[in-house]
């Protein structure tokens, strides 16, 4: 059986209100090889919401075994940096995890890989594991590039943040062009590069790290894409603020 995560990204979604009926939602109704945590349970479960909501959740998940990530951190620990949030600060709130890269950054803010080399090495310093983000466009898949889009957005984050920092990183596969579009990936897709990134991971760095598929996962698709060998679990957007879809991709982990 192998280790499974199932994250939800709940991107900005949320206020105290709602967010807190989601949590109870989910932690109510969560499948107990999850909740007995009694050392056989391989699937872990992480809710990324936004940075007003992580005091409720945190107090919410405080006896659960529901970890709590952010959805993006500042690379460096404090100064002047309006509207910034540091690794440390993530930390202090009660999160364990930090999503890094996501595309949706990439496109608006600009992320470089090297910036998110620099954001990953901050949040391992600061306690977190960094859930990067990788994946290719339409336009880049149709051109046939995939292989070396994704290879070079993982050896650019490996220059920047070494392999002591992706050893202790968790990689996340998003096609551009699945992400909230209801047009998933198939497994076969999905599974195929899953595949190269963890060979380029052995052959250049030795590691073999917990690689999660993203993109229009969704109640009906997990348990296909879960079946492929190289995917370790899901980063879930839209699905993952209905208590029943979320509920129903953590069972599609737990039976995987
Ligand atoms: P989606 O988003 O599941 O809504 O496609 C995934 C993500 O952006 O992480």
């Amino acid at each position: 059986m192998k280790r499974m995560m199932v994250a939800g990204n709940w991107k900005m979604f949320s206020t105290v209100n709602s967010a807190t009926q989601l949590i109870e939602g989910i932690v109510g109704g969560l499948p107990s090889p999850v909740t007995e945590r009694n050392g056989d349970s391989q699937t872990d479960v992480v809710i990324c919401p936004p940075y007003t909501v992580l005091g409720t959740a945190a107090h919410l998940l405080a006896n659960s075994p529901i970890a709590l990530g952010g959805q993006n951190c500042h690379h460096e620990q404090e100064g002047a940096f309006t509207g910034e949030v540091s690794a440390q600060m993530l930390t202090d709130i009660g999160c364990s995890y930090v999503i890094l890269g996501h595309s949706e950054r990439r496109r608006d803010y600009h992320e470089s890989n090297s910036l998110i080399a620099l954001k990953a090495l901050a949040a391992v310093t600061a306690g977190l594991t960094p859930i990067v983000c990788v994946g290719e466009s339409l336009e880049q898949r149709e051109r046939g590039e995939t292989a070396d889009v994704v290879g070079t957005q993982l050896t650019e984050f490996v220059h920047g943040a070494g392999s002591g920092c992706l050893a202790a990183s968790i990689i996340a596969y998003e096609p551009v062009w699945a992400i909230g579009t209801g047009k998933a990936a198939t497994p076969e897709q999905a599974q195929e590069v899953h595949a190269d990134i963890r060979r380029r991971c052995e052959e250049q760095y030795g590691l073999s790290p917990m690689i999660l598929y993203g993109g229009s996962v969704n109640a009906n698709n997990a348990q296909s894409l879960f079946q492929q060998v190289d995917i370790d679990g899901a980063l879930v957007g839209g699905a993952s603020l209905s208590v029943e879809s979320f509920l129903a991709i953590i069972k599609a982990a737990v039976g995987s």
